[in-house]
């Protein structure tokens, strides 16, 4: 959701802001705006603008005064449609204080309507602009003190916030808090940084502060204080960023997605270093495994897939039952869990609201929390008793391709982990998984050096309404990644089924020309066959069929060839195919591939 972005320092401030928001795209475009201090006294320039950030920029053209301090903000619309009054900053009625939000402030109706009754005016129709009027009373109760103002207003909130504030007569701070909503805190020499997440201000600084839940930071450009909502001093909890700038970049690739599709190789290489043999225990030290006797995976979208495909190998391999759940409807139906439950929450940003809340539910029912997760300093993985960090690097593309490739290895990891721990596994068997995963890197690049054809062969689908995707084992919930895939990039109806359902319903969806794409590794015989009698049904009744497989298939239009792996192994491999027909599938079809309509790239509203 919405990407905010604070520079104060010895530089001007237009320069950084901007480039953090270029970098924050990827979490809302549905508006964009900055509000930058001048001189102590001068009124704040504030410009701001519906639509993508190039529309702010362009009225930027126009001349910008200089300025020293400043916060942006790119908007994902909640409350309000995406037009420029409901963009923020919003102001007070003085004009002097401006403030962004990311999140949802649940009680803002009755805060607006006392403020009302109090005189205050509103102009928008946004959660955010009662915050601002509510700011502006604290600060001037607090004779001026924006932090303290600022302890005060979020105690008086009910929902998920990251907020920045500035005020005209303070013009070098800035002071942000947050609550179930991500911030952290770039440290610069002479200049700091305020923003969702490093990548803003990566180009600047590798140094960054965490910061915690109800936690207000007040940022100068030589001095940063952070305080509880009691105000007392807390201290940093400092870290260092591990990639650079060039990451977040599209180098030389049309688009960031498919940057990180061939990124896949080296993002599975650096999820699997030093971890082939086991995982140790300075990332499981805080978990108690030997006792667990259900396994339950929460989350959401791409990272459910991968929870999918890990339930089959827990369940294999470690013997347990497994549960995967839709985070958002976890915690809403009461699940039973208790002390002997392991619950699993997997995000690539580590900040998907409804995938935190299901893990807070469990935790309070005595779970134990094994986190996975691609961001380092973020909320689920600072909440759970053990992380087990995915290296996939920055992910831009709204679209998950290379975190899913790193949490389906997270995955095989734990499995093999719990099944290492119960003492199901033989040497010999963890000798040969561990060679198949050491070779998935270099069988994924030779899979992405024969997908040419396929981008080809995609755009002759261009005009299809409807894409099918079957799958059985754990070919079924790469299916079900491949639809995903296509949906939010083609905006094309596309559904995912296993192979054995298709004649309980979903077959009477084929018509004559119907693309439908078959996953079938082999590895299991007796499925592969079925898979096989599979594409024969839908041939017959005119469906187009691209087969994924390690094997020909007579039966199907087209083949697209991948190496053999294990069978659990297998959508590491096949999901590749799928990723690109849905990227080429965007791009046939003209349409946003890093910045699909109406999406978000980390979810933090419920
Ligand atoms: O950051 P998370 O992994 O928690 O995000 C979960 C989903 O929102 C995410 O995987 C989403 O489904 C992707 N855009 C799909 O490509």
């Amino acid at each position: 959701m919405c990407g905010i972005v604070g520079y104060t320092g010895k530089n001007s401030a237009l320069a950084p802001v901007l480039e953090g928001l270029r970098r924050l795209e990827y979490r809302g475009y549905d508006s964009a705006g900055i509000a930058l201090t001048l001189e102590a006294g001068l009124p704040l320039w504030v410009e701001k603008r519906a639509g993508k950030l190039g529309n702010l920029e362009e009225t930027l053209d126009q001349g910008v005064p200089t300025s020293h301090s400043g916060i942006g903000h790119t908007r994902w619309a909640t409350h309000g449609g995406p037009t420029d009054t409901n963009a923020h900053p919003h102001l007070d009625n003085d004009g002097k204080l401006a403030l962004i939000h990311n999140g949802i402030i649940e009680n803002y109706v009755e805060l607006r309507l006392a403020l009302e009754a109090k005189g205050h005016h509103f102009k928008s129709e946004t959660d955010t602009e009662s915050v601002v009027h509510l700011l502006s009373d604290a600060r001037k109760e607090h004779g001026g003190d924006l932090a303290a103002a600022m302890r005060q207003v979020c105690a008086q909130l009910r929902g998920s916030f990251t907020l920045l504030a500035i005020h005209s007569d303070d013009p070098e701070r800035i002071v942000g808090a947050r609550r179930n909503s991500p911030l952290v805190v770039g440290v610069g020499d002479g200049e700091n940084f305020l923003a969702s997440d490093v990548s803003a201000f990566i180009s600047h600084t590798k140094r960054a502060l965490e910061l915690g839940q109800d936690e207000v930071v007040d940022i100068t450009p030589t001095k940063i204080t952070i305080t509880d909502l009691a105000g007392n001093t807390l201290p940093p909890n400092e870290y260092e960023i591990s990639w650079d700038a060039s990451a977040a970049e599209r180098g030389g690739f049309s688009h960031f997605m498919l940057k990180e599709i061939y990124e896949q190789p080296k993002a599975i290489a650096d999820t699997l270093i030093g971890r082939m043999s086991g995982l140790d225990s300075s990332i499981t030290s805080g978990l108690e495994l030997v006792n667990i006797n259900k396994v339950v995976i929460i989350a959401c979208g791409t990272a459910y897939h991968a929870g999918l495909v890990g339930k089959y190998a827990i369940e294999k391999w470690a013997g347990l039952p497994v549960e995967v759940e839709f985070a958002s409807e976890y915690r809403y139906r009461e699940p039973y869990v208790d002390a002997a439950t392991l619950v699993i929450p997997i995000s690539q940003s580590g900040e998907t609201m409804d995938t935190l809340m299901a893990m807070r539910y469990a935790k309070s029912h005595g779970a134990q929390v094994f986190s996975v997760c691609n961001t380092n300093g973020s909320t689920i993985p600072r909440e759970s008793d053990a992380v087990l960090y995915t290296f996939a690097g920055p992910e831009i593309a709204v679209a998950s391709t290379k975190a899913f490739a790193t949490q389906l290895v997270a995955m095989y990891l734990i499995a093999l982990h719990l099944g290492t721990v119960r003492g199901l596994l033989s040497p010999e068997f963890l000798a040969q998984i561990g060679d198949e995963l050491a070779e998935l890197p270099g069988k994924v690049e030779q899979v992405l050096e024969t997908v040419e054809p396929l981008r080809e062969l995609t755009r002759k689908f261009k005009d299809s309404t409807s894409m099918l995707f079957l799958g059985r084992h754990v070919g079924f919930p790469t299916a079900l990644e491949g639809a995903l895939k296509l949906k939010e990039l083609a905006y094309m109806h596309a559904e995912g089924f296993p192979g054995g359902e298709l004649k309980h319903g979903p077959i009477a969806l084929i018509d004559e020309g119907t693309p439908v794409v078959a996953v079938m590794p082999t590895g299991n015989a007796l499925l592969t066959e079925k898979m096989a009698s599979n594409v024969q049904e839908v041939k017959a009744r005119g469906a187009v069929v691209i087969a994924i497989s390690d094997v020909d298939v007579p039966a199907a239009t087209h083949l697209i060839r991948i190496p053999t792996t294990h069978e659990f192994l297998q959508p590491v491999l096949s999901v590749v195919p799928l990723q690109v027909i849905a990227y080429e599938m965007a791009v046939a079809r003209g349409n946003d591939v890093d910045q699909p309509r109406n999406l978000a790239k980390s979810v933090t509203v419920e």
